[in-house]
């Protein structure tokens, strides 16, 4: 049977955790294919609220395997916390989980070179998570990497202590001013790596092979958001991964060809946490009822997430780099009350309107140039079907799948499981 993939079209944030959990019940594996703990992704339904970073979202179903793919990168220390929050749940996640071996780790030293790289650039930061994702993804591409089969040798200490020194010496070249104490990061460490070796590590690309032969169902779960692509996103300020649909293809070791539907999740407006461009960015009463009734906060770092309207432009491009085959809209509900709602359609750019893309979106070189539609003043939270939608709303919608030439499927109005609506 056929993959299919869920991700980001935006700066993350998009409501992805949710989405997976919804659609859990229709597959058989939820893998996860590349970021890490940097990713906070929420899950609400009986009244909880519950955040993973790691951890695949359908890990709450009885009817799925979790898988953490060889795209990611797993701090033991953060997996450890999210193990002991699903024990709190009486979750017997042991049966459910499983670890590919090539997926890398995340040393205590990545997460004090991401602190010390972010502190030496002063204003040029790019506003990471510090969850060592850079340094990590880093030692992966240079070949230096430890990953989680390396744990089922005798020597793997010794490359640790070789890597890790290697790492101290380059902290110290960066003289940033950072406080830690290794000797207790690692103590932690080493603790978690006991943790996470009571868990079953899988050659997963092989797992995933013989899952499609048996004719099991799969969905692959991105992290962040396209434009936080390393390839395809807003450069530096990105991530250090690919989040777009080719790399669930590395990230898990599926063939381009085994890809069915692409679903791509955005927010009815647009936000973003950390440094970089944002052409649609809100700085009035807007922006400040996006973010207050939207709660737009980092679920990983707390930060608040800045806001503005939806960006077509950018929307356009995220859709048509994954090939999005569904589109998901996600927060209607908190635009309820507004009196008017733009779209960015086209930027302007050099004197000029144009609708792709350019290479660099600082705001001294694109205006977004908006087209006005008229708002709804109705809650949307209590709604559990599109009969029930406002003409404005149905306006939005219609307006967003004629630009974009692909249908939206689910509207999401509130975090609650239950608040979900297929179309
Ligand atoms: P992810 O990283 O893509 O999984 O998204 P996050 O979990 O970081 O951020 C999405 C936030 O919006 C979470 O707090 C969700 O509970 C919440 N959320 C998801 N869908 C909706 C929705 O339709 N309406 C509202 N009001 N909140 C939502
Ligand atoms: P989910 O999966 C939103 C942002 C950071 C920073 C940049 C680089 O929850 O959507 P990094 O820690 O990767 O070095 O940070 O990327 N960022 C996210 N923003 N949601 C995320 O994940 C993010 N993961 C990273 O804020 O700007
Ligand atoms: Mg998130």
């Amino acid at each position: 049977m056929a993959v299919d993939l869920l991700l980001g079209l935006q700066w993350g944030d998009e409501g992805k955790g949710k989405i997976v959990d919804v659609l859990t019940k229709n597959y058989d594996v939820i893998a996860r294919f590349q970021g890490g703990p940097n990713a906070g992704h929420t899950l609400e339904f009986d009244g909880i609220k519950h955040v993973l970073h790691t951890i695949p979202s359908g890990i709450f179903h009885d009817n799925a395997i979790n898988l953490v793919g060889n795209g990611v990168v797993i701090d033991p220390v953060i997996f450890k916390k999210e193990l002991d929050n699903l024990a709190k749940f009486d979750l017997d996640y042991k049966s459910k989980l499983l670890i590919s071996r090539k997926a890398h780790l995340i040393l205590p030293t990545h997460r004090l070179l991401d602190a010390a790289s972010e502190a030496s650039k002063g204003k040029a930061k790019i506003g990471s998570t510090l969850k060592g994702i850079g340094p990590t993804y880093m030692d992966k591409t240079g070949r230096n990497g430890i990953r989680v089969g390396d744990l089922e040798m005798d020597n793997w200490e010794e490359k640790y202590r070789a890597l890790a020194n290697k790492h101290q010496a380059m902290i110290d070249f960066y003289k940033a001013e950072i406080e830690f104490d290794l000797a207790e990061m690692e103590a932690q460490f080493f603790e978690a790596i006991e943790v996470l070796k009571e868990l079953t590590f899988i050659d997963s690309e092989e797992y995933l092979f013989q899952a499609q032969k048996e004719g099991k169902s799969i969905l692959a779960e991105g992290a962040q958001g396209s434009l936080l692509d390393i390839d395809f996103g807003t450069y530096p300020y990105v991530t250090s991964s690919n989040t777009t649909a080719a790399g669930a293809c590395t990230g898990l070791g599926v063939a381009p060809s085994r890809i069915k539907e692409v679903f791509g999740i955005f927010k009815a407006y647009t936000t973003r946490v950390g440094s970089g461009p944002f052409p649609t960015e809100l700085f009035d009463s807007y922006g400040e009822t996006m973010g207050r009734v939207g709660r737009e906060f980092g679920a990983t770092t707390g930060r608040p997430r800045r806001c503005g309207w939806l960006d077509l432009v950018a929307l356009k491009y995220a859709v048509q780099v994954n090939g999005v085959t569904q589109l998901m809209m996600m927060k209607g509900d908190v635009l309820s009350g507004f009196d008017k709602l733009k779209i960015c359609t086209a930027y302007k750019y050099k004197g000029e309107d144009i609708a792709h893309l350019p290479y660099n979106i600082e705001r001294e070189n694109v205006q977004p140039v908006y087209t006005e539609l008229k708002g709804w003043k109705e809650d949307l939270t209590t709604m559990r079907d599109p009969s029930e939608f406002p003409q404005e709303l149905n306006d939005y919608i219609d307006f967003l799948e004629k630009e974009l030439e692909v249908p939206i499927k689910i509207v999401s109005v509130g975090p609650d499981r239950t608040q979900t609506i297929h179309r």
